[in-house]
């Protein structure tokens, strides 16, 4: 039986503490009224911006929460998944005294942003099939663990975990558990957004920057417990998410038919170049991908990257992390860039 999440036994002592900044929006612009905004010593001449945001993001919150079928109260906005990240660790975790715990290889920036913010990172890798090493996991978890963050797609490998591992890992700690689900339109596999209700530690990440095409305006999206959602609203910066981000954010959202036609267009052309890149000589292996981008391993991974970029094209060498020897993570783009990138590729001794 999992003990009764306390949120009190997960914040850190000083952010329980801290009394947030708050500006008079705050207070007044859910009101609803038409009120004479005098407070924040804005410009009072219009060009559309010269008010701050809304600092609770209001209308955007209820749209998002309805498309995901989540309550308003779990869900925190952000800008980027990158700034709801590093505010998990400001937030949960105490400097020089607590760890997380992350599995590569994985998305660069977990420890990255557990350096920054002087979080030591414990990390079991993934097994060679890029699977979660549960046994190894368990083992590994200390009393001052107070995160593990995953991904799943995986980046960079495209592969979705086993949700029999991650069901292990959300009974088994007690912590919070983060599932980046930076890529979870383009996969088949269900979000794990279902089981909020179920495990209180549980945050899951989304973001705008993939299928939604908006990685311009940089908005991320946190769902977990209200308890959870409320401390990070508590720390951010006042106006995280600016006016341009929150229209833009919703004309798009309100455009669901074309993003889903050009996640499919997206997930066609993934299978047209994994059919043409079968017959490449120095192409060693494909690994099948729930997101969109690819992994494949070619015979020898530094002299191929630089190849395609001696013909101007730019992928990622991925070949010195961990169980990704030779590999070379490669993004699917539009038709036209797609073909270009085959011809190329065939071009290549
Ligand atoms: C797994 C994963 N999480 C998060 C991000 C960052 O997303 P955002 O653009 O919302 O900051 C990325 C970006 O590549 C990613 O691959």
């Amino acid at each position: 039986m999992k003990p009764v999440f306390d949120i009190k036994k997960w914040v850190r002592p000083s952010i329980t503490a801290l009394r947030p900044y708050a500006s008079a929006r705050d207070e007044f612009m859910s009101q609803g009224e038409e009120m004479l905004f005098l407070d924040a010593n804005e410009n009072p001449f219009q060009t559309a911006v010269n008010r701050y945001p809304d600092p609770n993001q209001s209308r955007l919150k209820e749209l998002i929460a309805k498309m995901r079928e989540t309550t308003k109260e779990q869900v925190f906005l952000g800008n980027g998944s990158d700034e709801i990240l590093d505010l998990l660790f400001r937030a949960f975790c105490e400097p020089g005294k607590e760890v997380v715990l992350t599995m590569p290889p994985t998305f660069g920036m977990y420890k990255v942003l557990a350096s920054l913010n002087q979080v030591e990172n414990i990390e079991v890798p993934l097994t060679a099939d890029f699977e979660i090493d549960i046994e190894s996991v368990l083992r590994a978890l200390t009393r001052n663990c107070k995160m593990i963050l995953l991904c799943s797609p995986n980046n960079p490998t495209g592969t979705s975990f086993k949700s029999e591992s991650i069901s292990k890992i959300l009974e088994a700690f007690d912590g919070l558990v983060v599932i980046d689900e930076a890529y979870i339109d383009f996969s088949p596999k269900p979000s794990w957004l279902s089981q909020l209700g179920n495990y209180p530690n549980l945050i899951v990440t989304q973001t705008l920057s993939k299928a939604y095409g908006q990685a311009g305006i940089r908005l991320g999206i946190a769902y977990a417990d209200p308890r959870i959602i409320e401390v990070l609203h508590k720390i951010k910066l006042p106006y995280n998410v600016n006016v341009l981000t929150q229209e833009w954010a919703i004309k798009r959202i309100a455009q669901q038919e074309i993003i889903k036609s050009e996640i499919q267009e997206i997930l066609n052309e993934k299978e047209a170049l994994y059919r043409s890149l079968k017959d490449i000589p120095w192409i060693k292996e494909l690994i099948p991908s729930d997101a969109n981008f690819m992994l494949i391993r070619v015979d020898d991974g530094d002299r191929r990257y630089k190849q395609l970029i001696a013909k101007g094209i730019v992928v990622r060498n991925r070949s010195n992390q961990l169980h990704c020897e030779n590999t070379l993570r490669i993004t699917v783009g539009t038709p036209e860039e797609n073909r270009i990138f085959n011809k190329i590729v065939r071009e290549i001794r």
